[in-house]
């Protein structure tokens, strides 16, 4: 069985309040480029369902985006969100991510009706993409012998 444990490295959280309640977080975790540059994978956002619609969703993911911006070692954003959610696409193209299409099967370990993803990145600074519908990205827990391909 496989263990689970503890990893902060190379793992980034924020968390969103409303009130000072907490009501939203968004995870990401850098990733190393063939170029030695970094890509960011945006891992999850989430927003709890009565909260939705505030503008509290864009604020959490525009200050990942900022954070990038500024972090020069970073060239690149991406993320993976099932077809089905459509409006999570909407909310991410409105944040200037591009729409890459889907790739088939994604989900399919995770049992998800239809198995596919779409795909979103975000480039910097003219910088040229890394990941596309043929080479999604890892977009998946590192594993130990992955430690040095994390950034
Ligand atoms: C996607 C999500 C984080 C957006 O957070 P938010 O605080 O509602 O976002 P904002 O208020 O800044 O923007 C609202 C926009 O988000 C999008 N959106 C996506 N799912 C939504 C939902 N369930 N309710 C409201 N808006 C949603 C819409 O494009 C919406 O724009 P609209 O009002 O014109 O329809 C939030 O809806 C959520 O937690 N959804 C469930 C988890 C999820 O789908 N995560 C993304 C998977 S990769």
């Amino acid at each position: 069985m496989p263990r689970s444990r503890p990893r902060q490295r190379s793992r980034c959280a924020s968390a969103g309040y409303f009130n000072n309640l907490f009501v939203g977080f968004v995870g990401s975790r850098p990733e190393k480029r063939p170029d030695g540059k970094q890509r960011l994978y945006i891992a999850a956002i989430a927003v709890l369902a009565a909260y939705r619609g505030l503008g509290l969703g864009s604020q959490l993911m525009q200050s990942v985006v900022d954070a990038a911006k500024t972090d020069e070692t970073v060239t690149e954003l991406y993320l993976h969100v099932h077809t089905s959610n459509t409006r999570a696409v909407t909310f991410y193209e409105r944040l200037g991510f591009e729409n890459v299409g889907v790739i088939a099967g994604y989900y399919a370990a995770a049992g998800l009706t239809p198995p596919d993803c779409v795909l979103l990145r975000m480039c910097l600074d003219g910088a040229e993409p890394t990941v596309d519908l043929a080479h999604g990205g890892m977009g998946a827990p590192a594993r130990d012998d992955e430690d040095e391909a994390t950034a």
